[in-house]
């Protein structure tokens, strides 16, 4: 039996916060325990025009920053759009890539994440690769068909598990205040771990963190994040309150 990988508790902020929020980030950070650090890695991703600044007021904390998305490319002449490297350059050291609302509202397909996957390996970031079904997949009995589809066209098959995590995240469950039963994340969540065996082999396959998210808050974290293979939660609304995400992350420590 290989041993379990570290617990991550990342926060997804979304479109939301300003320069006064690293206020938020600074209660997080001054709020995780020595027993907490022990056990967990931390992770916030504010939206791109704060990276920067919160990276310096993380730096020798317990707490890491990374980015929401990223462009494929390096750098050219793509209006709007920000490279890995420049969040690498920002002081991020994590890219979500592949989130739902980036699926949905900018039509980005499997070979975009797999892509954007790649840039974040090539700046030096880990990848943290979203997958997750919508409710119309969910009722028609397609759940495992798409999250595997996802996965295969998603996850670059050399990565590694120390620049990859994967994040399941049904759509229905996305700042719904719903979410699946604990034997629905179980059957999910061991479909990736046997898929990630196919993609990478049997050596990085237990080592690769696989998030929950979904409407997570204090109050369901410790049911959510004791289901096996389940390695820590992606957190949308509850991580912009400092209190709320320490909450969640207590999960560890209870
Ligand atoms: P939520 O969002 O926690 O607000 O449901 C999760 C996410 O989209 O990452």
């Amino acid at each position: 039996m290989s041993e379990r990988p570290r617990p991550l508790v990342a926060g997804n902020w979304k479109m939301n916060g300003l320069r006064p929020s690293v206020d938020v980030l600074r209660g997080i950070a001054s709020g995780v325990s020595a027993e907490l650090r022990d056990r967990a890695d931390l992770l916030v991703c504010p939206p791109a025009t704060l990276v920067h600044e919160f990276a310096d007021a993380a730096r020798g904390s317990a707490v890491k920053i990374g980015g929401q998305d990223c462009h494929a490319k390096g750098a050219g002449a793509y209006t709007g759009d920000i490279s890995a490297e420049m969040l690498a350059d920002a002081g991020a050291q994590f890219v979500i890539v592949g989130h739902s609302e980036r699926r949905q509202y900018h039509h980005e397909s499997d070979a975009d994440v797999h892509a954007k996957a790649l840039a974040a390996r090539r700046a030096g970031l880990v990848a943290i690769v979203c997958v997750g079904e919508t409710r119309e997949e969910r009722e028609a009995g397609k759940v495992l068909e798409v999250v595997s589809a996802q996965l295969r066209g998603s996850v670059p098959k050399d990565s590694t598990a120390a620049e990859l995590v994967v994040a399941y995240e049904p759509v229905w469950a996305i700042g719904t205040g719903l979410t699946p039963t604990v034997g629905d994340v179980a059957e999910v969540h061991a479909l990736i771990r046997a898929e990630l065996g196919k993609i990478l082999g049997p050596a990085e396959q237990n080592q690769v963190r696989i998030l929950y998210g979904g409407s997570v808050k204090p109050a369901n974290a410790v049911e959510l994040l004791r289901v096996p293979d389940v390695d820590g939660a992606l957190v949308g609304g509850a991580s912009l309150a400092a209190a709320d995400f320490l909450g969640i992350a207590s999960a560890y420590t209870s």
